[in-house]
């Protein structure tokens, strides 16, 4: 198949090169600065109902980005964005992004999750976009027996609405990729963390709720044990594996892991942000009963992304922490500078 951009200096004549759904979000702000940093322009879509202005600041004025205000689920606008930007490449992160509320609220998961996933798809295939990338998860798995998840091997039992959803979205990029000849890449994220997580919702991810406690002096809440582990990546790296995606140049359907291969507990989390501190802090941490849908273990194989990418993850659990309290985090969440 005929490849229509993206080897340096093939851009597409009529509009942006890659269109990011999502782009105000904590990881899809990320995936837009690398963009335009290899020299790609760049289209937002993102309604801003979790992402925020703010997280567009460094690319505020940019001549290769703009941002469009609008709803992945109004199929007519999102036909008329793709019509009027022909983008070679999208890169769909627009989502309801937590577990429990998908748990909370099946509906709107399924209409964002499932039926918007498919208005993107929809639009792009009709604009005859060649490159598909979308944010999946490692929620596709749920609990599986094997210690580590592989793309292929281990079994996929999503415990949540959510995790089914990325999971049939997946198998809709499949037969896209099958019956119409794109280039679709599923990458499953692990736990992302890093600047920009918004911690202000009880449903946020568990390093920037922790990293806000801490600063505020407030206690911890850590859900059951604490024992349950997470693969840990660092949004900048993510970010630079989106982009490579959005580049590759072969046609067809893959799905990799988007993680680093080490398991971290919830409460290695809390020791670890402790010690990033220079004020000596000492979290006062209560625990409550685990959540629903909670998956106990999960860690993931990066080498299949190594493999067809030649991606891995650049920075350790420890440094992605000390660059989160180094930026300042959202809401003012740091003691240090
Ligand atoms: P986020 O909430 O910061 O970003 C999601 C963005 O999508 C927000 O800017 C939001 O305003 C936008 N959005 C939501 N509904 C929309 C709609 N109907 N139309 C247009 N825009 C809409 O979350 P994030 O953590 O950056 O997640 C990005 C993607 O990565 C999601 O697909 C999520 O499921 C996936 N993911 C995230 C993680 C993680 O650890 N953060 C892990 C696995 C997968
Ligand atoms: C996260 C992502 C989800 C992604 C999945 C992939 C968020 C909000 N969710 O889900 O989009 O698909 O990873 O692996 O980023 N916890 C506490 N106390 C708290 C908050 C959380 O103990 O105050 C615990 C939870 O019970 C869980 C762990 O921390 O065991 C991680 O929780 P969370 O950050 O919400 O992520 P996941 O549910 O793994």
């Amino acid at each position: 198949m005929a490849d229509k951009n993206f080897a340096a200096g093939e851009k597409n004549s009529k509009g942006a090169d890659v269109l990011v759904t999502g782009a105000a979000g904590f990881i899809g702000s990320h995936v837009c600065e690398e963009l335009v940093k290899r020299g790609l322009r760049v289209v937002g879509l993102d309604d801003l109902s979790s992402g925020r202005l703010d997280n567009l600041a460094p690319l505020a004025d940019h001549p290769c980005f703009r941002l469009v205000e609008g709803d992945i689920c109004d199929a007519t606008a999102v036909d008329q964005l793709f019509q009027d930007e022909h983008p070679a490449a999208v890169a769909h992160l627009a989502a309801l992004v937590s577990v429990p509320r998908s748990i909370d609220d099946p509906d709107e998961n399924f209409r964002l999750n499932l039926a918007g996933s498919q208005i993107v798809l929809e639009a792009a295939r009709i604009a005859g976009t060649q490159r598909f990338v979308f944010a999946s998860s490692a929620a596709v798995y749920g609990d599986t027996r094997a210690p580590t998840h592989t793309e292929e091997e281990s079994s996929k039992h999503p415990l949540s609405p959510y995790g089914a959803a990325k999971l049939a979205v997946e198998h809709l990029l499949c037969a896209h990729a099958h019956c119409f000849g794109m280039s679709a890449t599923a990458l499953r994220f692990f736990n992302v963390y890093g600047p920009r997580q918004d911690p202000s919702s009880p449903y946020s991810g568990v390093i920037s709720i922790f990293a806000d406690r801490l600063a505020s002096g407030a206690p911890i809440t850590v859900f059951g044990d604490g024992e349950q582990t997470r693969d840990f990546v660092f949004v900048q790296d993510v970010a630079r594996g989106v982009a490579d995606a959005a580049q590759f140049q072969e046609t067809g359907f893959r799905v990799v892991n988007c993680c680093t291969g080490r398991a971290s507990s919830v409460l290695d989390l809390v020791q670890g942000l402790a010690q990033s501190y220079h004020d000596e802090v000492e979290p006062q941490v209560f625990h409550q009963a685990p959540r629903a849908g909670e998956i106990r273990h999960s860690l993931g194989d990066p080498s299949g992304f190594a493999r067809v990418f030649g991606w891995t993850p650049a920075t350790s659990l420890a440094d992605g922490l000390r660059e989160l309290l180094a930026s300042g985090g959202r809401g003012g969440m740091l003691k240090q500078g």
